[in-house]
């Protein structure tokens, strides 16, 4: 099969495009034939192998220990190990691999994939899994969002911020995104009450205060977001920041809090109850993806430096079979 793989940390000129083995499912893993994917900042982090502290963590000290990136997918079921129940040769499903994704085939654990719902194309459903699900647990499960509250999304033109602004508003949160100039329109688009852009306006200056932020930038300083909070506001750093990495990495117990506002970081899960709760937002049309670019898998490299760039509007796809936007 082909696929997209490095043999050493670097740039994407690292990248090659080559034909590999097919990988074969262990027993609790189904063999997908992959109609699309997306990329992740993680992908350009493992790619890098930066921050230094992902290769003690098993990323590969001196050399990638996995040589195919790619995490989010969407496509058709070929085969099941052993223990499969969920799923039969010919399903269509999302979710996410371990590793893999930019090829024509991955291996995924049964239970970090769901149905594609049929409203939702390919690589509608590939852009999500990652990034809406960081959304979705960073809203619901750290920051306890309720109907009315003043939400702000801090990177809200983004892969996570598109699905958190879209989110929050399905919680019935009154939500202010934060982007760009270029990016106003499009984050008023998606269902922001308020936009304020970031290059006219300090979110954590202009007198106004939320009960909930989520920071996909993590530029701020914790007084600055402390001042944007209001009585028990929470803000949900998701961003990662040469500074802040080390403990996104090792996520505890809210170590910010400061008096009755919590900041704190978090590391997103895939679970199957995630995949579900958003494949059902995502086929009530609750959520539709924005998806910025695509790119056929032989220009995976380019979609990375693209997205490394840090200015994605939503989400970058790789569109492995051509048919993906079905
Ligand atoms: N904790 C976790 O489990 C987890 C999971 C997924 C991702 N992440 C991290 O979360 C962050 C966001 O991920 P992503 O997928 O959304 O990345 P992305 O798609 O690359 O989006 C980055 C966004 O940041 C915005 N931005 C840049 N500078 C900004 C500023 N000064 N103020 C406000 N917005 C600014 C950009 O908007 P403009 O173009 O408008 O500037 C862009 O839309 C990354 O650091 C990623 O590594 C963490």
């Amino acid at each position: 099969m082909k696929a997209i793989t490095y043999e050493k940390y670097g740039s994407p000129d690292v990248l090659s495009v080559e034909e590999v083995q097919k990988p074969t499912p262990k027993d609790d893993e189904v063999l997908i034939k992959v109609r699309a994917a997306s990329v992740n900042p993680f992908d350009w982090h493992y790619l890098r192998g930066e921050p230094f502290f992902m290769r003690l963590m098993g990323a590969g000290i001196l050399k990638p220990r996995n040589k195919i990136l790619g995490i989010d997918i969407a496509g058709r079921v070929e085969a099941g190990g052993g223990n499969v129940k969920q799923f039969q040769p010919g399903d269509e499903v999302f979710g996410a691999s371990d590793f893999g994704a930019l090829a024509e085939y991955v291996c995924a654990k049964e239970n970090a994939l769901v149905l594609k719902p049929a409203n939702v194309t390919s690589e509608e459903a590939a852009a999500a899994p990652v990034a809406a699900l960081t959304a979705l647990q960073a809203l619901r499960d750290k920051g306890e969002i309720q109907p009315g509250q003043k939400v702000l999304i801090n990177g809200a033109s983004g892969g996570v911020g598109t699905f958190a602004v879209q989110i929050a508003k399905s919680y019935g949160a009154a939500v202010t995104g934060v982007c760009s100039t270029g990016n106003l329109e499009m984050v008023r688009s998606i269902g922001t009450d308020h936009v304020i852009d970031y290059g006219q306006e300090d979110f954590t200056r202009n007198g106004q205060r939320y009960d909930l932020i989520l920071d996909a930038v993590a530029n701020r300083s914790f007084s600055d977001l402390k001042r944007a909070l209001g009585p028990r506001g929470i803000c949900v750093i998701v961003g990662f920041s040469p500074a802040l990495t080390f403990q996104v990495f090792f996520p505890g117990p809210w170590k910010f809090s400061t008096g009755d506002k919590k900041i704190g970081m978090m590391s997103a899960k895939i679970t199957k109850e995630d995949l579900d709760f958003l494949k059902d937002l995502l086929e009530a049309g609750k959520v539709v993806p924005v998806i910025d670019r695509r790119y056929p898998l032989d220009e995976a490299a380019d979609a990375l430096r693209y997205l490394e760039e840090g200015h994605a509007k939503g989400k970058i796809v790789i569109n492995i079979e051509q048919d993906a936007k079905t």
